[in-house]
């Protein structure tokens, strides 16, 4: 296949996939099963490795940190916005939520996602009490389910970089109430509102 043909075949597959996504949404709403399908939808999207070659979705250049989004497809109002992220190895997030469902599976690399959740009871908007739930390894074949109210940290601890689909309820340049939470000091800030732009456009 020609670079336009793998362009247009993954738009296709793409918009397929998305489809499928929309009706278990409407559906079945948004639970930990409807999740659960979702997320075997996008690792066949995903083990389709050559719609996402290395040479048009690379991370950022030179080893940096920081990550290259692209958006695949989002709907009209941001709804079902799906993405493509690229690390690099050696990068990690702090712990943070998302205010919309997500899920996230590999076409290529690994991300250990730790998950976590509220030992106090969330009386206090500036303060938490975090402690680890469970450490999932998302690498070819594998995802994650986010509800809403999940809080996550990512740490790309692979030795290539990742290209990994991660799909929201709602794009998250619209998302205006994120949080992150430091687990060493208990605070709970404002989660990195300046970095939610797709930051890449596919080399082809
Ligand atoms: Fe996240």
């Amino acid at each position: 296949m020609n670079a336009t043909d793998v362009s247009a075949a993954r738009a296709a597959a793409v918009a397929a996939t998305v489809d499928r996504i929309r009706g278990i949404e409407a559906a079945e709403g948004v639970t930990r099963a409807s999740l659960a399908a979702i997320r075997a939808e996008l690792l066949k999207l995903a083990a389709q490795e050559h719609l996402f070659p290395s040479a048009n979705f690379p991370p950022p250049p030179n080893g940096e940190k920081g990550s290259n989004r692209y958006l695949l497809q989002e709907d009209q109002g941001g709804r079902f916005a799906l993405y493509l992220n690229a690390l690099n190895p050696g990068n990690e997030t702090k712990p943070h939520d998302h205010t919309t469902w997500a899920v996230v599976v590999a076409v290529d690399g690994q991300e250990l996602n730790k998950v976590y959740e509220r030992a106090d009871d969330g009386s206090d908007p500036a303060r938490c009490e975090l402690r680890l739930r469970e450490e999932v390894m998302v690498e070819p074949g594998r995802g994650i389910c986010l509800m809403p109210e999940d809080i996550h940290s990512i740490h790309t601890t692979g030795k290539v970089p990742t290209r990994h689909l991660h799909m929201y309820g709602l794009a998250l340049e619209r998302l205006d109430d994120r949080k992150g939470y430091d687990p060493e000091t208990g605070a709970v800030v404002p989660y990195n509102r300046n970095f939610m732009k797709p930051t890449a456009t596919a080399k082809g």
